[in-house]
């Protein structure tokens, strides 16, 4: 039975990545074992007030954003932290040579149905060692990760992590408190027959998208000839989670709702790490067309559109703009 940290001995190549990983992974103990109280560890509800992107927090948005930065900010290797929850970048350890961004808490509106949530994480490097970090040192391409995983709680809390060119996921055992390997190469079938997409926002999509969605409902009856499958967890973290496992496609796309905005999932925290967790596993990411890891970012809140997962349905989609953007 291999834990994390015989895995993190055995491969990661610099100390002080495995030293932040297992921050990381430490605090989502404490965020796991909250969840489990729920109610009675009084973490529901609003915290009444609003992030830097203008959404309501919720308790638990804030306290394992708190719990977080505490841990990273003791940790010598981390240079800095960006968060969704924090205006600006925060400087921790100037000799760090690590930046670490994170989503606290994806699937916000989960939280108080007892439904699964999650924690995202990006690792990336510090080049100016010796100075304190600002928030235009994190604004590095998706393709400059040195790793990548989220913690999904959910009926029970597993660690999907990449530090290298492999995908592995630990399961934490509730007894022993330790991360246990239950998939050491985790790899997506390049087709699928199930997607994901909050389809209520269809008005408001490109038309390509707008054909898509159509022909997956048409499924037997219309051009793709055999039928799909919609599954939506409402939080991105969860339906990452079943296309690692069994394959799918997941989109938040483009829309006009939010006009000014290029969709509704972040670049830097979001996007970015699930991506390279896709892309490693040999499924595909895009912002629809473009690769999402090769998109130069210029504010750390940067919104994008996604889709990814199976790689030939990642294409598909791909096919379908790049022909109405010529037509
Ligand atoms: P967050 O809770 O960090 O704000 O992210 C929620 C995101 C994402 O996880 C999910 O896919 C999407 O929002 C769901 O949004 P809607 O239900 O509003 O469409
Ligand atoms: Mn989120
Ligand atoms: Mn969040």
């Amino acid at each position: 039975m291999s834990t994390l940290a015989n895995y993190l001995d055995a491969h990661a190549k610099d100390p002080a990545l495995s030293n932040v990983i297992t921050t990381v992974t430490e605090v989502g103990k404490t965020i796991s074992g909250l969840l489990k109280k729920g109610a009675l560890a009084d973490i529901l509800g609003e915290a009444g007030n609003q992030n830097v992107q203008g959404e309501e927090q919720k308790k638990l948005d804030v306290l394992a954003n708190d719990l977080l930065l505490d841990a990273l900010a003791k940790n010598t290797h981390c240079a800095g932290v960006a968060s969704e929850e924090l205006d600006d970048a925060t400087p921790a350890n100037a000799d760090g040579s690590l930046l670490v961004l994170f989503d606290p808490l994806d699937g916000s509106s989960n939280i108080d149905i007892n439904m699964a949530v999650g924690t995202i994480f990006s690792i990336l490097p510090y080049e100016r060692q010796g100075q304190n970090s600002e928030n235009s040192d994190f604004l590095q391409a998706g393709n400059q990760q040195l790793a990548a995983g989220y913690l999904l709680y959910g009926t029970s809390t597993v660690l999907a992590l990449t530090i290298d060119d492999n995908v592995v996921m630990f399961s934490l055992d509730p007894d022993s408190g330790d991360y246990i390997l239950i998939n050491d190469h985790v790899q997506i079938a390049a087709d699928t027959s199930e997607y994901a997409i909050n389809a209520s926002n269809y008005r408001y999509w490109l038309a390509p998208m707008q054909q898509y969605i159509d022909e997956l409902i048409a499924g037997k009856t219309g051009v793709r000839g055999r039928d799909f499958n919609t599954r939506w967890v409402a939080a991105m973290v969860g339906d990452v989670h079943r296309i690692l496992c069994r394959g799918g496609l997941f989109t938040y796309p483009f829309d006009t709702k939010y006009p000014n905005k290029a969709g509704k999932l972040r670049l830097m925290y979001e996007a970015n790490p699930m991506s390279l967790l896709i892309e490693r596993a040999g499924g595909a990411a895009t912002d629809a067309i473009n690769r999402i890891l090769d998109i130069e970012p210029t504010d750390i809140h940067q919104r994008v559109p996604v889709v990814l997962g199976s790689k030939n349905e990642v294409n598909y989609v791909k096919d379908l703009h790049v022909q109405h953007a010529h037509s």
